[in-house]
């Protein structure tokens, strides 16, 4: 079996890669990453020389690096985690998120419609469904919820949904789609708020918090974000789609303030900042569908998750510093320089 995962040197697809290649020693895995600033190759560096697996530098929205990636490699599977990623990005620049994110996933479709395909998974998230409101804690969202996206990120994941469902309807193609909740763990690029508070906290530097920090999102450790799609690349049902949560709500104030007690730091670091435009009150995914079709349920409860999370970034801080030190300080003024 070769699968083909795109945005492997990012935070997830590179957890991704690594679940995988524990997991089926004897299944070939190719990377395909255009190495933008969130791609790292350090973070890889441990299966680099493994013989089943190869890194590739490429952007998924270009056709030829992507037809000629199949025609070498003839890829049974395939999972996109190759996108923009971050919500504050995309409020400064759409379009690039337009690019990777919709066309990126057209032009990897239309490869696995040329050269055939098993599966074509797409890693998507909750965001498609825009938010909740607080004062309805009963409300959760399913696959039945519709479409209503908030900032140009969610939008162009919910376009590029959109298309993998039409790419099944049309043209047959074997996909399947997961809706996660957010993630955090090891190797999260520190510009998302929990990467971003214990790199700040450790270095005693105000904690940015948008606007009075009630928004809520539902945490999951990125192990059981591989494990849940890892079952459903083996298992899961064509043309389906499948909400990944694991009941993990927490206010950004209180994640916050956890990061804080955990590494003994005061909670006057903790600096208010004007809110981000359009910002989502709340996410809270119902998982029932994939644990009653499939089984799965996460393994980390938050308060374990946090703590692994917090030791890995004490332990690696070489990962962090080189990522903090380069590029990520002009962005970092660039985006909280006059809050
Ligand atoms: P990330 O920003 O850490 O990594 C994205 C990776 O994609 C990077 O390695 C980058 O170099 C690569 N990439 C970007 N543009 C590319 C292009 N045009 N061609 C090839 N590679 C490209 O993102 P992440 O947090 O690991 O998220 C991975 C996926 O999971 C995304 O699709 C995201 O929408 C989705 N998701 C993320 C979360 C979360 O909490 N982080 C939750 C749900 C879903
Ligand atoms: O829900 C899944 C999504 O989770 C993924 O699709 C996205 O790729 C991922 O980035 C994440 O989006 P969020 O916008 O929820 O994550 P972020 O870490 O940027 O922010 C989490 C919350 O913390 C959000 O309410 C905004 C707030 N925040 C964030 C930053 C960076 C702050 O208060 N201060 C900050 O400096």
């Amino acid at each position: 079996m070769t699968i083909l995962v795109t945005g492997g040197a990012g935070f997830i697809g590179a957890n991704f890669v690594k679940y995988i290649i524990k997991k089926y020693p004897n299944y070939k895995v190719i990377c395909l990453d255009a190495l933008t600033y969130a791609g790292n190759l350090e973070t890889l560096s441990d299966v680099m020389d493994n013989p089943m697996f190869k890194f590739m530098k490429g952007n998924i929205a270009c056709q030829e690096t992507v037809y000629q990636l199949f025609e070498n490699e003839k890829p049974d599977i395939v999972v996109n985690f190759a996108a923009e990623s971050h919500v504050d990005r995309s409020i400064e620049n759409p379009r690039l998120f337009l690019e990777t994110n919709i066309i990126g996933t057209q032009v990897l479709m239309d490869a696995c419609r040329k050269y055939g395909i098993k599966r074509f998974h797409q890693v998507s998230t909750d965001e498609v469904y825009g938010d909740l409101p607080l004062d309805r804690p009963d409300l959760f969202f399913t696959e039945d919820t519709p479409i209503h996206a908030s900032s140009p990120y969610s939008a162009s994941k919910a376009s590029a949904d959109l298309l993998v469902l039409a790419y099944h309807r049309t043209y047959n193609l074997p996909v399947t789609i997961s809706r996660c909740s957010n993630n955090y763990g090891p190797y999260h690029f520190p510009e998302k708020l929990i990467p971003l508070m214990i790199t700040r906290a450790l270095a005693d530097q105000p904690l940015p918090v948008y606007g009075k920090g009630e928004n809520v999102r539902d945490w999951l450790y990125v192990e059981d974000h591989c494990s849940a799609i890892d079952l459903i690349i083996h298992n899961g049902c064509v043309g389906e789609v499948y909400n990944i949560g694991g009941h993990n709500e927490r206010t950004n104030l209180d994640v916050v303030k956890t990061i804080l007690k955990t590494l003994d730091k005061p909670e006057s670091l903790i600096t208010f900042v004007t809110d981000r435009p359009g910002h989502d009150m709340r996410y809270a995914i119902d998982p029932t569908k994939i644990h009653k079709e499939l089984g799965w349920l996460p393994k980390t409860k938050f308060e374990e998750g946090i703590k692994l999370t917090v030791t890995w970034y004490l332990q690696n801080r070489s990962w962090w510093e080189h990522i903090v030190n380069g590029e990520y300080q002009s962005y970092y003024e660039k985006m909280y320089g006059n809050r």
